[in-house]
């Protein structure tokens, strides 16, 4: 079997998947646009004890590891419901409905930490780029000068991604928004599982670039591990060393 076919699970987001994600009217919402759908694994937190929406400070950023042992998300309660069904697409012009925020307040979101410019992420030693709550200026998609909070920044080449609205190209080269991924709260529990993907992907192209890195940072020769059962979340300071601002 090859990795694709044994590590994904291409499916539409049907009955099946319904069941799957449970009672997420989000994920629901989603009815009918392409999502691929990996291990249903819990984000805990390094005493292996589920996380919930309201373990999340508002505004930090946190890292967990998915749908591979290797490759970082970002999670993040933006202190706000987000609206879901917004209309995205991929670089190569695939739409798709970003489900919007999970939890009891909608407010919590995630996506792949990897920039879809040239794929800087989250590494142990530094990271480049980030969520920033506070207020930031950045040149939009047109190279005008803005002002404002609440985006995710690649100090990179300056690409500026907004996670309160599927995490949308603000500015900079980036082509596509970050790729999505789908959470699910359990009801009454609350606790956060990671279901799948949507958007725009760029995990073969991630491991053909950083693999020696990879397999260094992770101290594995399977780079393309699944995450797993569980997969724990750190805020972004206690992974990496160095936070880069700009
Ligand atoms: S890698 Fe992020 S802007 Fe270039």
């Amino acid at each position: 079997m090859n990795r694709t076919v044994e590590r994904r699970c291409f499916v539409k987001l049907c009955a099946a998947a319904a069941v799957t994600a449970g009672a997420n009217p989000a994920l629901l919402a989603a009815a009918g646009t392409t999502a691929r759908l990996y291990h249903r694994t819990a984000l805990v937190d390094d005493d292996g004890v589920p996380i919930t929406a309201q373990n999340l400070d508002v505004g930090r950023s946190y890292v967990f590891h998915y749908p591979y042992a290797t490759t970082p998300c970002f999670l993040l309660d933006l202190g706000r419901p987000v609206r879901a069904a917004v209309q995205l697409s991929t670089e190569t012009g695939e739409p798709y409905v970003w489900p919007g925020g999970t939890g009891r307040d909608g407010s919590v979101v995630a996506f792949a930490a990897i920039c879809a410019h040239r794929m800087t992420h989250p590494a142990k030693d530094v990271s480049f780029i980030n969520y920033r709550h506070g207020k930031v200026r950045y040149l939009d998609s047109g190279d005008r000068p803005r002002e404002r909070n609440g985006v995710i920044f690649c100090c990179s080449e300056k690409s500026v991604y907004d996670p309160a609205d599927g995490a949308r190209v603000l500015g900079g080269p980036a082509k596509q928004p970050l790729a999505t991924i789908l959470l699910q709260s359990e009801p009454g529990s609350g606790a956060l599982y990671a279901l799948g993907t949507i958007g725009g992907e760029m995990y073969d192209a991630y491991f053909e670039k950083f693999a020696f890195r990879l397999a260094l940072e992770h101290e594995t020769s399977d780079i393309q591990r699944p995450a797993g059962e569980t997969s724990v979340v750190m805020d972004i300071e206690t992974y990496s060393r160095t936070i880069m601002q700009c």
